[in-house]
């Protein structure tokens, strides 16, 4: 089992662990979670998500975690940190936050929780000076997330993904600076 990095009022975020993938493939790979994320994926997809959040863990200290719910020691979702690297972003490097959670938790604010922690821990813990995150328009509970961060919106940073379907693109992006984030708190 992964270490706890993070613990919120109904949830624990612990560090991805061997074994997680098929986990997050069974529970968090349904059609309405990836609706916006590409569609549902492949087993071995996943893995190498998750080796490459393992090492980035190793490396720099942040990566994704699987969010646990406290109530019930069900894993709920999947948060955290990564740099952005789409080789299409102007931005690369940039300090990235992301969430996903399981449908049948939807709108009990566990995506907020995890999402406010995510965000206090990249300036607090990791000392960045600009967090982004980065969707599209038609997932507006995301962007609706981002901007409860107190996230602004950056135009200039978007693009297009000609892997993603006309009505996922552009890849749209927010960003909160370290001295937008201390004025929001
Ligand atoms: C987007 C997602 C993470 C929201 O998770 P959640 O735990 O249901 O979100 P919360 O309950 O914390 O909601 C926080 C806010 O997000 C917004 N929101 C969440 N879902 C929404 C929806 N379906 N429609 C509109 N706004 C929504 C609301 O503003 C909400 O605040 P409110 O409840 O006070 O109105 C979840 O729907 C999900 O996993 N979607 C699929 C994966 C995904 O697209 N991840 C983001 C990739 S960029």
């Amino acid at each position: 089992m992964g270490d706890l990095v993070l613990e919120t009022a109904q949830l624990v975020l612990r560090r991805v662990d061997e074994g997680d993938a098929e986990l997050q493939h069974r529970i968090l790979n349904t059609a309405a979670v990836m609706k916006h994320l590409g569609g549902v994926k492949e087993l071995h997809e996943i893995e190498t998500k998750h080796a490459k959040t393992m090492a980035s863990f190793a490396r720099e200290g942040f990566g994704f975690m699987m969010m646990i719910e406290k109530a019930t020691g069900d894993m709920v979702g999947h948060a955290g940190l990564k740099r952005v690297d789409h080789t299409l972003a102007l931005n690369q490097g940039d300090m990235e936050i992301g969430w996903l959670v399981r449908e049948d938790r939807w709108r009990r604010g566990y995506a907020m929780e995890a999402a406010r922690a995510v965000r206090d821990l990249a300036f607090v813990g990791h000392d960045t000076p600009l967090l982004v995150a980065l969707t599209s328009a038609a997932n507006v509970g995301s962007w609706r997330i981002m901007e409860k961060l107190g996230m602004r919106r950056r135009k200039d940073l978007d693009f297009n993904d000609p892997n993603f379907p006309a009505g996922e693109n552009p890849t749209i992006q927010y960003s909160i600076d370290r001295e937008e984030w201390q004025a929001s708190r």
